[in-house]
């Protein structure tokens, strides 16, 4: 059996004191805290064999080179995708979806042409596809939200036409914590032929994925969710998609070979990965994914479902709450509002208390409109959360209750 407890000490911050309180960390969907085998992997790679990759014969940059392209193998693993050239790295989920949008709408967008997105979006998968649909001329068309938080998917069929080129979606909602019925959407999308992309964001740190078996066609998602630092993501493709689409950004390292006159492209993955890349975040991401691989997906889903269902149980006794997002399958994170109370003004006395939550339109604004709030309190669970930090925050709920109300 996985002990969490134990868990907990791999994470040197998760012994700070925020303003003399223990830090109750419960803001993962922002973003994660690191364990010491990440925060290693990159001073290693910093302090030892910092150079360029796939550039240099000499030592260092062989050893850089053969480190950043194992943790592109680990990451192929891990999501069980049929090639290690299919895993393309980005700045992030944005960078990702930024750069689908831009090739995908170049290649495949004709004026009139449609995108299918949902309700439920964060902004980085709404703005770049409203973006390169202004460019081409294309139609962005929108899966609504039910009261519940889960999409209304009856209506999937009839906004679906011969003019729909690819449906994007989140496999779960960073604000309601709805996970999306991804099978039912795939199979909807290829009965028409159309491919899917997902962004994994909220997705690839709470349960396994694997590309191959569900047939996912494009697949976001970011190294700093998933323990691992900033600035690194994933774009996974089908090899036979991604290889179809033109380069996003051009520059050393995406080429074949240059003429003043003209240049041809390089093979996957390096087409869309121009410029020196972020070396070191490739390589704490490689050590995160091993990591994780280590504790087991399944475990942590297990561990933080728990959390959720004994989270979920103590807010619904308070009075006054009223939890956004009552989807009846859901990540580990929750939405709440309490009475008329704002939620900035929540955050702010929990975080006095050394709890640290989001607060505000978590990127969602489409979702503010929907059910007509201002913002929302949002708590998000991760592997080193324990029922401790449920009750220390649940204590820290009440009083800032008590103080407002
Ligand atoms: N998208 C991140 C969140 O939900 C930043 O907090």
């Amino acid at each position: 059996m996985t002990d969490f407890e134990k868990i907990r000490s791999d994470f040197p911050i998760l012994s700070e004191h925020i303003y003399g309180k223990p830090l109750v960390y419960l803001d993962n969907g922002a973003t994660t805290q690191k364990p010491e085998a990440v925060i290693h992997a990159i001073k290693e790679y910093y302090e030892s064999y910092n150079s360029n990759v796939h550039r240099g014969v000499h030592f260092l940059s062989q050893k850089a080179t053969d480190a950043e392209e194992a943790a592109r193998a680990s990451i192929q693993k891990f999501i069980n995708a049929a090639q290690s050239s299919e895993i393309i790295f980005t700045k992030g989920t944005t960078d990702s979806i930024n750069l689908l949008a831009y090739s995908f709408c170049k290649k495949h967008l004709q004026p009139g042409d449609e995108i299918i997105i949902t309700e439920m979006e964060h902004h980085s998968n709404i703005v770049p596809w409203q973006m390169a649909c202004e460019d081409r001329g294309g139609v962005i068309k929108v899966i609504p939200l039910k009261d519940d938080g889960t999409l209304d998917l009856s209506v999937l069929e009839t906004l679906i036409s011969s003019k729909t080129k690819l449906i994007a979606f989140t496999w779960v909602s960073n604000t309601l914590g709805t996970v999306n019925p991804v099978a039912e959407l795939i199979s909807l999308a290829h009965s028409h032929n159309i491919p899917v992309m997902i962004d994994a964001a909220q997705a690839i740190q709470h349960m396994s994925i694997d590309v191959q078996a569900s047939d996912i066609d494009f697949l976001v998602f970011s190294g700093h969710k998933i323990y691992g630092p900033t600035g690194i993501g994933v774009l996974y493709g089908k090899h036979e998609l991604l290889s179809a689409l033109p380069p996003y950004q051009g520059g050393g390292s995406m080429i074949k070979s240059v003429t003043l006159k003209g240049t041809t492209y390089a093979d996957l993955p390096f087409r869309f990965e121009a410029g020196t890349p972020n070396i070191a975040g490739i390589i704490g991401l490689g050590a995160a994914i091993n990591y994780v691989a280590a504790i087991g997906l399944d475990n942590i889903a297990a561990h933080e479902a728990g959390l959720l269902a004994y989270a979920e149980s103590e807010l619904q006794q308070i009075p006054g709450i009223r939890i956004i997002g009552t989807a009846p399958h859901k990540a580990a994170t929750i939405s709440f509002l309490v009475g008329n109370i704002h939620p900035y003004d929540i955050g702010e006395l929990l975080d006095k208390q050394g709890v640290a939550v989001r607060t505000g339109h978590h990127c969602c604004q489409p979702i503010m409109d929907r059910y007509e709030i201002p913002g929302t309190v949002r708590v998000s669970f991760a592997l080193y959360n324990r029922k401790a930090d449920v009750d220390s925050f649940i204590t820290a709920l009440k009083k800032a209750i008590s103080m407002l109300a």
